[in-house]
């Protein structure tokens, strides 16, 4: 009698214990991986990786990418051929030419033209346009095989 009490005791401790531990797990919030850093001025050999994804990642991927694409112009920025293929108005990413690439003059509007990219206040300026400028005029060299993710499946910068 006294030996089956015991059981049953140990037995909801150990569901009491184990419940515990799922909670716990499930309520882990993903990894903060915090945000990525801008060089000041724009560095003289640029890195793929380090300069230009971020970029994209945070400002375009959310709306631009294979899945949503049909809602954006049809325009996927995900990888370097879809970049380069894509959209209503493709190529809007012309290698060797910043200048005529339609994806450097929406950047470069302002903020309230209905077509400004991306379509909020904070948009790409500055060094980072310059960096995408850059970028696109010294061939738009984009490593094979990357794939450029969404901002909600991003683990590291
Ligand atoms: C919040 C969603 C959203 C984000 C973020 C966004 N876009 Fe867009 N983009 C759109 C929509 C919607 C259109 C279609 C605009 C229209 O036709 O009026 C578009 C159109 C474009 C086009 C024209 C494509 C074509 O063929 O006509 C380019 C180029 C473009 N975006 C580049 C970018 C770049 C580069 C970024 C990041 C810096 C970006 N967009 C971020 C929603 C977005």
């Amino acid at each position: 009698m006294i030996r089956a009490a015991t059981i049953g005791a140990m037995k909801s401790f150990y569901y009491l214990f184990a419940a515990a531990f799922i909670l716990s797990s499930c309520s882990q919030s993903p990894e903060d991986i915090g945000s990525p850093t801008w060089p000041d001025t724009v560095p003289e050999k640029l890195d793929f990786r380090a300069h230009v994804r971020p970029l994209m990642v945070i400002n375009c991927i959310e709306c631009h990418n294979e899945k949503d694409a049909a809602k954006h112009a049809g325009l996927n920025l995900q990888t370097r051929e879809a970049a380069m293929t894509t959209g209503i108005h493709a190529p809007v990413l012309i290698p060797g030419d910043a200048d005529g690439s339609l994806l450097i003059q929406m950047l470069g509007r302002d903020p309230q033209h209905q077509m400004a990219m991306p379509p909020t206040p904070d948009g790409i300026w500055g060094v980072r346009l310059d960096i995408l400028k850059k970028w696109i005029n010294e061939g738009a060299k984009w490593p094979r095989g990357v794939v450029l993710e969404h901002p909600s499946d991003i683990e590291s910068w």
